[in-house]
């Protein structure tokens, strides 16, 4: 399937096939090309949870207001982040670029990081929304559909899953067999509502 294909028919599908089981060629394969994502300064600051365990994923639905997809899918991943991962041997994040990029680039992520909560916290949920959305395209590509989730608790499900305390969780996709299509496309906007040119519109008041 060609990146446009993906593109165009990958939805938000609800309803699985809960028997249909993914090997762990294709989890592996699925996260080997979701880790290729962009990130930050390549922090590389996203934590995936592939939840397997049936009894948690029982927990996290009724942490879902039920949301069948989340026990019926074929791999439930929490998508999460380290809000620190800037100042953990951030020198990893660079040991193959050559000594003046290293040199340039260290000092970057500690002056921007630094006492910079709101960064810090925004990087992770644009670094892992990027992954979202190649977790979802590289699903449809194998064969498989999928649905991002905010629709939980946050709270219960990071005491669910033992998130560390300087992580958050920035989604949840379901991925699986589809056994129902998605409802037709509920309303895009045109194209020229959401897509300017050089600046805003003058605002009239
Ligand atoms: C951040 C985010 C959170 C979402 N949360 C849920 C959810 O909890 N449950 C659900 O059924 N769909 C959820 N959706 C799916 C949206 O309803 C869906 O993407 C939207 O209606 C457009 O449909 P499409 O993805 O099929 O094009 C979520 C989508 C996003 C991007």
């Amino acid at each position: 399937m060609d990146i446009k294909e993906a593109i165009l028919t990958r939805r938000s599908v609800k309803h699985y096939d809960p028997e249909h089981q993914m090997t762990a060629e294709e989890v592996n394969m699925l996260m080997e090309h979701a880790i290729l994502s962009p990130t930050a300064f390549n922090l590389q600051h996203w934590r995936f949870v592939n939840v397997e365990d049936n009894a948690l994923r029982q927990a996290i639905r009724e942490a879902s207001y039920g949301q069948a997809q989340v026990t019926d899918a074929s791999m439930l991943l929490i998508l999460c982040a380290d809000l620190n991962a800037w100042e953990k041997d951030p020198q990893r994040y660079w040991r193959h670029a050559p000594k003046e990029v290293q040199d340039f680039m260290l000092p970057a992520i500690e002056g921007y990081y630094t006492n910079h909560h709101q960064g810090q916290r925004d990087e992770c949920f644009r670094s892992a929304g990027i992954a979202a959305g190649t977790i979802m395209l590289m699903a449809k590509g194998m064969g498989y559909d999928s649905c991002p989730m905010d629709g939980f608790d946050f709270d219960k499900v990071a005491r669910l899953i033992n998130l560390p305390h300087d992580h958050v969780i920035v989604m949840m996709i379901t991925i699986g067999k589809k056994l129902q299509d998605a409802r037709p496309r509920s309303g895009q906007l045109d194209l020229e509502e959401v897509f300017f040119t050089n600046t805003f519109p003058e605002q009239t008041k």
